[in-house]
């Protein structure tokens, strides 16, 4: 690499994610011709479904292939504020839903639309590892809240006014969670909604797993009466609708804040893709939606049986409600989870993502383990797991 070749302080600040790692050396064990189960990766690994293929077919064959508005589709933000009302009962006016490239670009728009160098953001440790990333981008400041077990590693409303501080504008929450698939309650979010609300910040809801959901009904923040102006929401097209390689998500936002966002996002990616709006406008057909649904209940088989198989080991694990993910403490078995992931990965051919990509706190303690995989394939990683260990 050229040595004086700039690159910026703040590219240069931004963290990898340590589960790349691991993924580079599963794949060269898999080239080597060694079997990998693959618990490591945040993704269905359902491929997108057929009816959105031939949606996307028929849009490209009639030459819609130019860009949309940069709100998205006027069809499909109409849509999707019917989705709102069928599913959730929540009023939400396409006015106020814009299409994304992934809710990822959701996300860097709302922070870029309210930030200041210098504003707070306050989430939680262990959290989704980007927010923190796009903070920095943005030359904010985290203020990160250590959360255990205790309140299923979600924020409370007292531990937010506990960690309270003058100059947060903006509390950033995901319902089910990254890494540990826990859930808030909504009589919860809505307190710090109203806390915010004196406070003149914003509570940002992260629903990208909404529809992931095993023993309760799907939710939204945005079925509460009342909210005030200072709720936004992530969703996304990758989790539930298993479209993550389509990079669609949307997000929902007060009014006011509507034509920020446009010009926001004139400037950074001009339009969400097009294809992938089409896709979008198929997959909210109750036929898809069905389908959909059957996949849920596949992951809600596949965590029964990770968990089931996990406590046949003899290991504590909570029931995470929903995602697909298990936040496993393994202090019992390392001082070191980094180290343990890549002894699992060498030894039992199991690839799973050390806490450290979620923050630091606990994070030596934590696997996350993702159960998008087969049954049989969830019960030998468990077994595989339990031999490498008995034999250290
Ligand atoms: C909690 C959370 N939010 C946001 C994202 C971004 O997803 P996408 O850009 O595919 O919508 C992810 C991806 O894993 C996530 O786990």
């Amino acid at each position: 690499m050229p040595q004086d070749l700039p690159i910026s302080k703040t590219a240069q600040a931004v963290q990898p994610f340590h589960v790349m790692k691991i993924l580079g050396e599963a794949k060269a064990l898999q080239a080597q011709g060694k079997d990998i189960i693959h618990l490591e990766i945040g993704e269905p690994d359902f491929a997108s479904l057929n009816c959105v293929h031939e949606a996307v077919n028929q849009a490209m064959q009639a030459g819609l292939t130019h860009y949309t508005p940069t709100l998205g589709l006027a069809e499909l933000r109409q849509k999707l504020s019917d989705f709102y009302q069928r599913f959730y009962q929540a009023s939400v006016p396409p006015a106020e839903i814009m299409l994304t490239p992934g809710s990822s670009s959701g996300l860097q728009l709302l922070l870029t639309a309210l930030l200041n160098p210098g504003d707070k953001v306050l989430l939680t440790d262990p959290s989704y590892p980007c927010n923190r990333q796009f903070v920095k981008l943005l030359h904010g400041q985290v203020v990160s809240v250590p959360v255990d077990a205790s309140t299923t590693h979600q924020l409370t409303t007292d531990l937010l006014k506990t960690h309270w501080q003058t100059g947060i504008k903006l509390v950033m929450v995901a319902s089910p969670a990254n890494p540990t698939g826990s859930v808030i309650e909504q009589s919860e979010l809505v307190k710090m909604a109203q806390f915010l609300s004196e406070q003149n910040a914003y509570l940002l809801v992260d629903e990208i797993y909404q529809g992931l959901v095993y023993d309760r009904p799907a939710e939204s923040i945005l079925a509460n009466q009342n909210l005030g102006e200072n709720v936004l929401v992530i969703n996304s097209f990758s989790k539930f609708f298993g479209m993550t390689g389509w990079r669609l998500g949307w997000l929902v936002a007060p009014l006011h804040l509507m034509p920020v966002l446009d010009r926001l996002g004139q400037n950074l990616f001009l339009a969400a893709p097009t294809l992938a709006q089409y896709g979008a406008l198929r997959v909210l057909e109750p036929d898809a939606l069905a389908l959909l649904e059957q996949r849920r209940q596949a992951f809600q088989i596949r965590r029964a049986t990770l968990i089931n198989a996990m406590h046949r080991a003899g290991w504590t694990i909570n029931q995470p409600q929903g995602a697909f993910y298990i936040y496993w403490d393994v202090s019992n078995l390392t001082e070191d989870a980094e180290q343990l992931a890549m002894d699992i990965l060498w030894n039992a051919g199991v690839a799973v993502t050390p806490g450290k990509d979620f923050g630091d706190y606990k994070a030596k303690q934590h696997l996350r383990l993702a159960y998008t995989t087969e049954p049989a394939r969830l019960e030998e990683a468990v077994n595989r797991i339990v031999t490498y260990l008995s034999t250290r």
